[in-house]
């Protein structure tokens, strides 16, 4: 079968707890952990052998509150994990989720207004440059501004400017869709909103027009990589996506889609390798340039089997 992608293609999320010594199962979340800093070093040196390069790191804090202060505050848990990848696997590429969604009390993405339903713009902007210009400084390659907040790109790129770190490049989840897809996520980052839900800033799964309009603002604001989520109930929009920016284009094959493949295949519905090989092909074949995926690890080591 014609396998359209490679290991340097795939992009693969990493969860970081304080602590040491830890490696953790999520639950409803098959074969993925919440790794402390020293057992995620152990890790990564296993995931570059297999040839992946990129990688994309989630933080889990000790302590939330309502205005998100652990994903911004000195010393905070990606910062800190980036600063000691970066120290021992200088030559990966190393990208930072940018939200606030698992500091915050309340589980939004922003910071919200006093009447607890709308996202504050100027704070939650605020917050945002302050977690990206933080990552950037212990050595992130990447930040991925990811909390759907309007004008996050340009916020950010000015702040890293200002703050001379212009070569820090931004990914924008360009186009994330208020989906049905992000259980298992959720309990991995303990970022599901303790009320209401995200339809007042993540895009309408019907709306293309929207999604299209959300990766042409990251374009004109500056961003060096759109991307399209989730992927697979999305391959149109990843396509039209392809056909419209000038940027390289992520899609992010998220926790709902991987959970899916992993309980079929423990059912014995399906073979795991050929149906991810299926699924990765035509997400690519759509048109992403690179995917995020839970899979990435096992789909390198499958890429080392002779007779893939
Ligand atoms: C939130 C964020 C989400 C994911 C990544 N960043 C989900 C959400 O909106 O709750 C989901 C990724 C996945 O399901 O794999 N900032």
């Amino acid at each position: 079968m014609g396998i359209n992608f490679k290991e340097t293609d795939l992009i693969y999320p990493y969860f970081v707890v304080g602590g040491t010594g830890k490696k953790v199962k999520i639950k409803s979340f098959p074969d993925t952990f919440r790794y402390s800093v020293d057992r995620l070093l152990k890790d990564i040196e296993n995931t570059g052998k297999l040839g992946l390069n990129k990688i994309l790191l989630f933080g889990i804090p000790d302590a939330k509150d309502n205005l998100g202060s652990a994903a911004y505050g000195k010393g905070n848990i990606v910062s800190y994990a980036v600063s000691r990848i970066k120290r021992e696997f200088p030559a990966l590429i190393v990208m930072t989720d940018v939200c606030l969604c698992a500091y915050t009390a309340h589980g939004h993405c922003g910071i919200l207004e006093r009447d607890g339903r709308k996202i504050e713009q100027k704070g939650t902007l605020n917050a945002l440059s302050k977690t990206a210009l933080s990552h950037a400084e212990a050595g992130a390659d990447w930040v991925a501004p990811s909390a759907m907040a309007k004008r996050q790109v340009s916020a950010i790129r000015h702040a890293l400017d200002k703050n001379g770190y212009k070569k820090t490049k931004i990914m924008g989840y360009s186009a994330k869709f208020a989906s049905n897809f992000y259980g298992p996520f959720r309990n991995a980052a303990d970022s599901a909103p303790r009320s209401g839900d995200r339809s007042g800033y993540q895009l309408d799964y019907a709306d293309l027009g929207s999604a299209l309009k959300e990766i042409e603002d990251d374009v004109r604001e500056g961003a060096d990589m759109v991307m399209v989520k989730p992927a697979l109930s999305y391959l149109d929009v990843i396509r039209e996506a392809k056909l419209k920016s000038p940027l390289p284009l992520a899609a992010y094959n998220v926790s709902g889609e991987y959970a899916m493949v992993k309980y079929g295949a423990k059912q014995g519905l399906w073979d795991e390798k050929k149906i991810v090989f299926e699924i990765m092909s035509s997400i690519k074949r759509a048109g992403a340039d690179f995917i995020i995926t839970y899979h990435a690890k096992e789909i390198a080591g499958w890429l080392k089997e002779k007779d893939h």
